[in-house]
């Protein structure tokens, strides 16, 4: 497979920070201490590392990792897994998504997780390795992560299972899952981590039983960046961070668009948590959570991480539900 680009450039993730905290150019701009033009110029492509280093302060991102990402000068690197594991990489309209397979070398049971836009070369693995799909588990509903899906059940007598908080009419026919449920594939063990925000049941499937453990995370985490999300983006950078954060050290991370990566990676050079970013200060005083979509809805405005209110020149943008081409 030919080298995956990394997903997001660094105006995206400037984008994805501005809209997440919901600060206008105005407001930035003033914050950081910049002209409107120079704000303007970044946002626009040029890569002017002051300048950068300047927002990042301002986004709650790593100035480092940031500068980082616009020179183009890191590129994950996972190790390979001898058996048991497979990543696929499809072309949906005018992006690529990804969906993996993992498998129990001896019983053969296998799980897909997500879909991918087109399921041929899974199939065609799934019948090399004579395997048996029992699950097809999803980590979102999002369209691009389950446009394969009927092309799969044609072929497999998989269950379809999606996170109970996810849209009622999403995917016609799935199971649905709970925060912390575990499926089984012979000695493999997959737990559902709530890494939720881009959507309201996105969730990371974490695996153990295979060489390394694997972190299967949607559009929680992609290498140097994350999902975007209009409404929950706090929650999404937080839950992330709790979440997938504290697993170990050596985690591999398969996330639904970009390359593969790994956690050490990541710790690095993702400018939403690598260490000189700015902590913000409600993380401070409580660092997990264990809330639920419905309970950060309920708190005050502010508490929740959103805006009071609406704030004069807060940006509209041309960002859509998922951010910059649709995630
Ligand atoms: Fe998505």
């Amino acid at each position: 497979m030919p080298l995956i680009p990394i997903e997001d450039n660094f105006t995206d993730v400037i984008a994805k920070a501005q809209r997440g905290y919901a600060i206008s150019d105005a407001e930035l701009a003033s914050r950081a201490e910049i002209t409107a033009e120079a704000l303007a110029a970044v946002k626009g492509g040029e890569a002017n590392l002051p300048v950068l280093r300047r927002l990042a302060r301002h986004l709650q991102l790593s100035p480092d990792a940031l500068e980082i990402l616009a020179k183009k000068t890191a590129y994950p690197r996972a190790p390979v897994f001898p058996r048991g594991f497979a990543f696929f990489n499809t072309r949906h309209e005018d992006m690529t998504v990804n969906n993996y397979l993992v498998w129990d070398n001896k019983t053969r049971e296998a799980a897909v997780v997500d879909t991918g836009a087109d399921a041929a070369e899974l199939l065609e693995v799934v019948d090399t390795h004579r395997l048996r799909v029992k699950h097809v588990l999803l980590t979102h509903a999002h369209e691009d992560h389950v446009a394969a899906l009927p092309q799969i059940l044609a072929a497999t007598r998989a269950d379809v299972w999606l996170h109970e908080r996810e849209p009622a009419d999403a995917v016609p026919g799935a199971r649905r899952f709970a925060d912390n449920d575990y499926f089984h594939l012979g000695v493999i063990a997959i737990k559902c981590l709530p890494t939720w925000g881009h959507s309201p049941g996105q969730t990371t499937f974490y695996v153990q039983g295979l060489s390394w453990p694997l972190a299967l995370c949607g559009d929680s985490l992609f290498s140097a960046s994350v999902g975007g999300s209009p409404t929950h983006f706090r929650e999404q950078v937080k839950n992330t961070r709790a979440r997938i954060f504290s697993l170990p050290k050596d985690t591999v991370i398969g996330p639904g668009h970009g390359p593969l990566t790994t956690l050490a990676h990541e710790r690095k050079y993702n400018p939403f948590f690598a260490p000189d970013r700015l902590a913000p200060v409600e993380e401070k005083k409580s660092a997990a959570s264990d809330e639920t979509p419905a309970a950060a809805e309920k708190r005050p405005a502010r508490a929740a991480g959103k805006p009071a209110g609406p704030r004069p020149g807060k940006p509209a943008g041309p960002l859509g539900f998922h951010g910059r081409r649709k995630r």
